[in-house]
């Protein structure tokens, strides 16, 4: 389609990267259930082995598919490529292997996904990388962490569990002023429908694409998504050298048809977890909502400069503390107590015992993740009932 890429987010989710023609005019993707791909001449095998011919020739570098759905993600991150995996982990570990080598360095924030924090601190150094953990929503100490080794500096905003907001332009800033150094960005809790770090000079964005951008919570998928030589170098590298974290076909063509309706789920979303956030904060037994949207929470400035929403996810902590976290959990009747996030149905968690588990006490204090913090990843239920239903468990609580 004609420009594309100038379209709304949801005409772009829905018409990007379609084949065009699909075979035999079929107006869904088709799904290509194959492992390789044959060639016509030994010559043909040739020229697309050596890169002098466009072509597919095994799923692991490329499969029609999947092409599709990372054109989508591509264009509505607003960046030049996208490389599909398959998880969230899929990703983050093949952008990390494809860019670090012993004696590089990286800056992470303290607060990241649990997984993703395990992986910086416990198996980086195994390979000769030392990671140093920062609060990057203070630039200061982002810059003075700084060193001429500092390849990548990783980091979420809002940040998994605690939605710290981090000025994603600050420290891409930075990052570049250094020299050769990469600022990744997880945009899983905001999604490209409430920020694009790409556009505020961010190098590359991941994604658990498990979450909102899939929807529908039945399956594990991820994405790296920037400058074409970035992702190309993750896609040889990274993903068909190192991790092998391939996409299937089948989970490709469900996001692409999660995406068809991403920008209406994320609208309702967005809408009903700003609700939720204003109800829990007005709530007695509420001690503190950890929501971007909020005027009450740190990162509101800067929200509201870098995101178009303030995104599906919030954190929130009950004046009872760690006991009546638990009472709430084991109360409510519509969320579902369950880790992942961005499903139809609102599911609640405890990061300090569940996603953050990984985490010991002191690194949980040192990353302001409260023992008794409740994670909640608003779903497309209406907003009435999960409101209901958080009223009727903090009843009991
Ligand atoms: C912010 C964030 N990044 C990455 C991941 C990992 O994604 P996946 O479970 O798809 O590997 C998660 C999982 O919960 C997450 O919350």
């Amino acid at each position: 389609m004609k420009d594309i890429a100038k379209k709304g987010l949801g005409t772009r989710s829905i018409h990007g990267g379609q084949m065009k023609p699909n075979a035999f005019g079929a107006l869904a993707t088709p799904i290509f259930q194959t492992s390789t791909f044959t060639f016509g001449t030994a010559e043909q095998a040739r020229r697309c082995f050596a890169l002098e011919e466009a072509g597919y020739v095994y799923s692991r570098a490329g499969n029609p598919t999947l092409t599709v759905a990372e054109e989508k993600i591509a264009l509505l991150e607003q960046g030049e490529a996208a490389l599909a995996t398959s998880s969230g982990m899929g990703a983050i570990s093949s952008v990390l292997w494809t860019f670090l080598s012993a004696g590089d360095h990286v800056i992470s924030d303290k607060t990241l996904y649990g997984c993703t924090f395990e992986l910086l601190n416990h198996h980086m150094k195994r390979f000769g990388v030392e990671v140093s953990f920062v609060d990057s929503a203070d630039p200061e100490a982002v810059k003075n962490a700084l060193r001429p080794e500092t390849r990548i500096i990783y980091l979420e905003s809002p940040a998994n569990p605690n939605l710290k907001v981090v000025d994603l332009a600050e420290i891409a800033r930075l990052g570049h002023e250094n020299g050769n150094t990469l600022t990744v960005v997880d945009n899983t809790f905001a999604t490209p429908y409430a920020q694009t770090p790409l556009t505020l000079g961010c190098d590359i964005v991941v994604h658990s694409a498990t979450k909102y951008i899939n929807g529908h919570g039945d399956l594990l998928a991820g994405f790296v998504v920037g400058k074409k030589e970035l992702v190309d170098q993750v896609r040889v590298i990274g993903l068909k050298d190192m991790t092998g974290a391939v996409l299937p076909p089948m989970e490709a063509y469900l996001i692409i048809r999660g995406l068809k309706t991403f920008e209406i789920r994320m609208e309702r979303i967005c809408a009903t977890a700003m609700k939720v956030a204003e109800y829990l904060s007005r709530h007695p037994k509420v001690d503190v909502v950890h929501y971007p949207g909020l005027p009450s929470h740190p990162g509101y400035a800067i929200a509201k400069k870098q995101m178009r929403s303030f995104g599906p996810m919030m954190g929130f902590e009950l004046k009872g503390g760690l006991e009546a976290g638990k009472k709430l959990l084991d109360s409510v009747e519509l969320c579902a107590l369950a880790v992942s996030l961005g499903d139809a149905e609102t599911l609640i968690q405890h990061p300090a015992s569940m996603t953050h588990a990984t985490y010991t006490p002191e690194e949980r204090k040192a990353a302001d993740i409260a023992e008794g913090l409740i994670r909640l990843s608003v779903g497309l239920e209406n907003a009435e009932d999960i409101i209901a239903d958080l009223e009727q468990a903090l009843s009991k609580v």
